[in-house]
């Protein structure tokens, strides 16, 4: 009881809740290099549940915080004008937690969603959920359907955010879509070549991953965007995602900046 009452306080410790989207001259961005920044970044949320403990809370008032920092790190993303924005929320995996912990998460999807739709339609942002929508339940999948079609005109970053999300659930439903098609002899097996896979991904329409942000230390995929990080750059940071701040997130941007990436080929001065 006594943890419960504490969740709720220390929940309002992490993050700022007056964060606005920064100007391009704002201090956070001064030492960026607007033309070495990614443009597709995908994070994995990590390290709700061991901010919770180093609180002495409950793990779900982690996941409460961590919709804060997530608040603030699309405003920062949309400040620097990253083409799109891919966030792990919830796993195929993740059904194996506690039915308690389950059932709070849903409902903080729910209720996240319903308080922010009309400030993220504001800002632009065109939302999309990709993973197997359909096995999440009902209210949220007309939640989030809802979102989805009230910013289908927007044309600022692309916010995609994973829920009952697994890269090899989405291979599989990808084949099987490729297969039916074949099938019915609407394409030949000839014609099956990566960018027919590419597009019958939950992506479908987004560039490839440049940097995966993975927090809280771990240094694993976790089943996250496994086609699409394919020549991704990597960072990880040991703070948990309730205390990753908008300075986290340009730190990672200026690590991205130095990363030397060859695609499989040669730099220019060693040709
Ligand atoms: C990430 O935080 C959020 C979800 C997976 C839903 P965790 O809940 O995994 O936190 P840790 O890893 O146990 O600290
Ligand atoms: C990955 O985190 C999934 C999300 C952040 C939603 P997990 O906490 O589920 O990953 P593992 O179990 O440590 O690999
Ligand atoms: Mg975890």
């Amino acid at each position: 009881m006594i943890k419960k009452i504490l969740s709720k306080a220390v929940t309002s410790l992490a993050g700022r809740d007056d964060f606005e989207i920064p100007e391009h001259d704002s201090p956070l961005f001064a030492e960026i290099d607007w033309d070495k920044l990614p443009r597709h970044v995908a994070v994995i949320m990590d390290g709700n549940g061991r901010w919770g403990k180093e609180h002495s809370v409950l793990r779900t008032a982690g996941h409460s915080a961590g919709v804060g920092t997530l608040k603030n790190i699309l405003k920062t993303a949309i400040g620097l004008k990253l083409d799109a924005l891919t966030v792990y929320a919830f796993s195929t995996e993740n059904w194996k937690r506690p039915e308690t912990e389950v059932n709070f998460l849903m409902n903080l999807f729910y209720e996240s969603l319903k308080k922010e739709l009309q400030e993220l339609h504001e800002d632009n942002v065109q939302i999309h959920f990709i993973g197997r929508i359909d096995g999440l339940p009902e209210s949220l999948q007309k939640q989030m359907h809802e979102a989805e079609d009230l910013m289908k005109n927007n044309t600022g970053v692309k916010f995609n955010v994973a829920v009952n999300y697994g890269g090899q659930d989405e291979l599989v439903r990808a084949v099987k879509k490729i297969a039916a098609d074949v099938q019915a002899g609407k394409i030949s097996p000839e014609a099956i070549d990566e960018t027919l896979v590419e597009n019958s991904l939950d992506t479908c329409g987004n560039l490839p991953v440049d940097l995966v942000i993975r927090t809280s230390g771990d240094m694993r995929l976790s089943n996250f965007l496994l086609w699409q990080a394919a020549y991704a750059e990597f960072y990880f940071t040991d703070v948990n995602w309730p205390d990753f701040s908008p300075e986290c997130f340009v730190d990672a941007m200026k690590a991205f900046a130095n990363r030397d990436r060859r695609f499989g080929g040669l730099n220019d001065n060693k040709k």
